[in-house]
């Protein structure tokens, strides 16, 4: 019964999309197996890198970096580690990472290679495009109670003042002063 419901929790997990955590997961690897050669702790910095600090660590983490966040294929640590052990590159020399840990790793650099919440990367590769500007509503015709026409674009409603804008300037017109066709244009529209 336990043994199934273990089975049955070790098959599920990855499908309830538990994500690699770094200060669960992954520090404790690079702990365990990169501080001796690359943390402040130990003074020793290989390379120039180091895996306690995780201010300089997010400064490795970005696209064509060492760790480039979602693409594991891409980023030279994960090859690093994955090298033939008779490479001189492979990382840590002489030993190397079990397969389950390789494979955290490798969660982690696909999921965003996140530092935690705190100092978290910036998720994704691609730059961040700033949102489009909303365009800009085309101009109505506006009637006033007393039969003119106006060609204005709608701004705003503020209480019984609908705000319209005209050659680039704002005119504040009262609904009162406004056809039925127009004041129900004015009311209607959502903001
Ligand atoms: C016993 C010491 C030692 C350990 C442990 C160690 N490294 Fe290194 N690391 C080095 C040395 C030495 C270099 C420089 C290698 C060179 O220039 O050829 C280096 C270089 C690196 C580099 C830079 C490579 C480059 O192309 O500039 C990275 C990234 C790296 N190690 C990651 C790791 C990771 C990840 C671990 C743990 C899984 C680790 N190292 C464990 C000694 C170590």
């Amino acid at each position: 019964m336990l043994r199934s419901l273990i089975f049955l929790l070790a098959v599920l997990s990855p499908a309830l999309g538990r994500a690699a955590d770094f200060k669960k997961d992954i520090a404790p690897i690079f702990k365990s197996k990169c501080y001796e050669c690359h943390s402040e702790q130990a003074k020793k910095e290989k390379n120039g890198y180091v895996f306690d600090n995780l201010e300089r660590l997010a400064g490795d983490i970005r696209p064509s970096g060492m760790i480039d966040p979602g693409r594991p294929g891409e980023s030279p640590l994960m090859e690093l580690i994955t090298l033939p052990e008779g490479d001189k590159r492979h990382m840590p020399p002489g030993g190397s990472l079990s397969n389950k840990q390789i494979k955290l790793i490798r969660e982690w650099i696909q999921e965003g290679a996140l530092l935690g919440k705190k100092g978290a990367a910036k998720p994704s590769g691609l730059p961040v495009k700033p949102a489009p500007k909303p365009p800009e509503p085309a101009p109505e015709q506006w009637i006033s109670t007393d039969g003119k026409a106006i060609t204005a674009v709608f701004v705003s409603l503020d209480g019984e003042i609908v705000v319209l804008k005209m050659n680039g300037k704002p005119y504040r017109v009262p609904l009162a002063k406004l056809s039925e066709a127009s004041r129900r244009q004015a009311t209607q529209r959502k903001p």
